[in-house]
């Protein structure tokens, strides 16, 4: 099971990371949309800087030819540690296949259903990024998307990781983590809930108030 850390904002990211619970950072256009296209290259070099681990950089062209040029540039903002997120696509399948001869690790993303799952696993991919939250707000179950595609993949004996993703609440979070190797990128917001409980807070102020007492 890896966590990572769903964003683009270096000081969420600085906060993250220093916890060491995170295996990496994730990204999206729609995270980067608030920062100028000609400053998205260099925030995506300083968030490398931050997290030394894995980043998940995604390309946002719909053309081939240049989903792969930029994939190719976005590679070199973290040599050896960046996978490269694609939308699922018959295009987004075609880049996972060149870009594993590279080899070069591909998650596609935007995943929706276990047999689109099934499909980016058949197609040599890393990782396949399942929306949870997404899916449950369109009326199915996104908790039970992801069980079917995990249930899927260990049938055929496919290592491609399953990314839990677009998660809403902490709930959704803790029955995901129950599925065996699930992997989960989580928003900001959910690192809070994730950490704190006021039995904690409540045992800690105990502490304090004892050692107080003693001293
Ligand atoms: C994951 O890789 C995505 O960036 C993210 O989880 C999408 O979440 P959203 O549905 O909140 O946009």
């Amino acid at each position: 099971m890896a966590l990572f850390l769903d964003s683009v904002d270096l000081d969420e990211i600085k906060s993250g990371m220093e916890l060491g619970i995170y295996s990496g950072v994730t990204t999206n256009p729609l995270l980067l949309a608030n920062i100028p296209p000609e400053d998205r290259l260099e925030r995506l070099g300083s968030i490398a800087k931050i997290c030394t681990n894995s980043l998940y950089l995604q390309v946002d062209r719909l053309a081939l030819s240049e989903m792969e040029e930029q994939a190719l540039t976005l590679v070199e903002v973290a040599p050896g540690r960046t996978v490269i997120k694609v939308p699922f696509s018959e295009n987004g399948l075609k880049l996972c296949r060149r870009l594993r001869h590279l080899p070069l690790p591909v998650c596609l993303t935007a995943v929706f259903s276990a047999t689109q799952a099934y499909s980016a696993a058949a197609a040599g991919a890393h990782a396949v990024a399942i929306y949870v939250g997404r899916i449950t707000r369109g009326g199915e179950d996104g908790v039970r998307v992801v069980r079917h595609a995990a249930a899927m993949l260990s049938a055929a004996g496919m290592r491609t990781s399953l990314l839990a993703a677009s998660i809403p609440d902490i709930e959704t979070l803790a029955e995901l983590l129950t599925i065996p190797g699930i992997d989960a990128t989580i928003p900001y917001k959910l690192q809070e809930p994730l950490l704190k409980h006021p039995g904690t807070s409540e045992a800690i102020e105990q502490f304090a108030r004892s050692a107080r007492r003693q001293h």
